[in-house]
C-alpha cells in the first residue's frame, strides 16, 4: 500500500492518503495532549501500543458485528483504515463515576452505575468540545435522527463487548469515548482509537489506574500503565 500526501494531522496522530480513494493510512503519535491541547507531553511507545490495542479491539468488535473502519495493520505505528467522514459528536460512555461526571455533578469517582450512560460532545476544539444533546446535534444537522440512533445503538454495543473482554484481562472499563464516521455509502462505522488515551482502565483488584490519567493528573507511571495494559492484551 502507497503511503501518499499527509491529508491531516491531529494530535495524536497523522493520516496520510493511499493510491485508494476509500482508503487512508493512520500513523500514530507519541504525543499527548490533555485540557483540549493545553497540557503537552510525550509518552515513549505510546504510539505503538495505541495502534496494536486499537486494531485488537477493532478486530474484536468486528467479530461481534460491530463494523469498523479498520482494514490491515502495515506496521508498528501505521494502519489502513476506510476513510471515512466524521461525525463531529464524541460519543463517551461511563459505567462507573469518573473524570468530568465526577466533577459536575458533584460525586466522587469509583459509583457503580445500575446502567451504562452516554452523552455527546461537539466535536469542535475552538469550543472545548462542549456536551450537546440529540436535539442540539440535530439543529447543527450533525447527523441525522437515524444517525444518532444507530450510533448510540453500536455504541452500547462496544460497551458490552469491551467490558466483558477488560474484564478477562483483570481491568474494569469505567469509561470511554467513540468517534464514528461514514463511509462513502453512508454506512455508520467505529472510527478513531480505542487505547488508554480514550478509555479509563482500572486494575480490577488495586483499582490503580491504567491510563492517560496519570498524564493528565501527573501521577507518574505513565509509560508503565501503557505497558501493563499492552502486556495483558497480548496475554503475556
Ligand atoms: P471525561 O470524564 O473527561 O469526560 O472523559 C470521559 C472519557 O472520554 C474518558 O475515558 C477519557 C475520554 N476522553 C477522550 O478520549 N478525549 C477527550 O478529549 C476527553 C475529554 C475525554
Ligand atoms: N485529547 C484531549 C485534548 O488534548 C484531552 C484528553 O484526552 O483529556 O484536549
Amino acid at each position: 500500500m502507497e503511503k501518499n500526501e499527509q491529508l491531516y494531522e491531529g494530535k495524536a496522530k497523522k493520516v496520510f492518503a493511499t493510491s485508494d480513494p476509500a482508503l487512508v493510512i493512520v500513523d500514530y503519535k507519541d504525543d499527548a495532549t490533555a485540557f483540549n491541547g493545553l497540557k503537552k507531553g510525550q509518552i515513549a511507545g505510546k504510539g505503538v501500543i495505541n495502534n496494536i490495542m486499537s486494531n485488537h479491539m477493532f478486530q474484536i468488535l468486528e467479530q461481534q458485528g460491530v463494523p469498523t473502519h479498520f482494514v490491515e495493520q502495515l506496521s508498528e505505528r501505521e494502519t489502513v483504515v476506510k476513510k471515512v467522514d466524521i461525525v463531529p459528536l464524541e460519543v463517551i460512555i461511563r459505567n462507573i463515576s469518573a473524570g468530568s461526571f465526577a466533577k459536575r455533578y458533584g460525586v466522587e469517582e469509583g459509583i457503580v452505575f445500575d446502567a451504562p450512560t452516554i452523552e455527546f460532545s461537539y466535536k469542535n476544539d475552538d469550543l472545548g468540545d462542549p456536551l450537546i444533546n440529540d436535539y442540539h446535534a440535530l439543529a447543527l444537522k450533525l447527523a441525522t435522527a437515524e444517525e444518532i440512533e444507530r450510533i448510540k445503538t453500536l455504541a452500547f454495543k462496544v460497551n458490552e463487548v469491551m467490558k466483558q473482554y477488560f474484564d478477562s484481562l483483570n481491568v474494569i472499563l469505567v469509561d470511554f469515548k467513540l468517534e464514528f464516521g461514514k463511509i462513502a455509502d453512508g454506512t455508520i462505522v467505529l472510527a478513531d482509537e480505542i487505547s488508554p488515551d480514550t478509555c479509563r482502565l482500572w486494575d480490577k483488584n488495586t483499582k490503580e489506574k491504567l491510563d492517560k490519567d496519570r498524564f493528565r493528573r501527573d501521577m507518574g507511571g505513565v509509560e508503565d500503565a501503557y505497558n501493563e495494559i499492552m502486556r495483558r492484551i497480548s496475554g503475556k
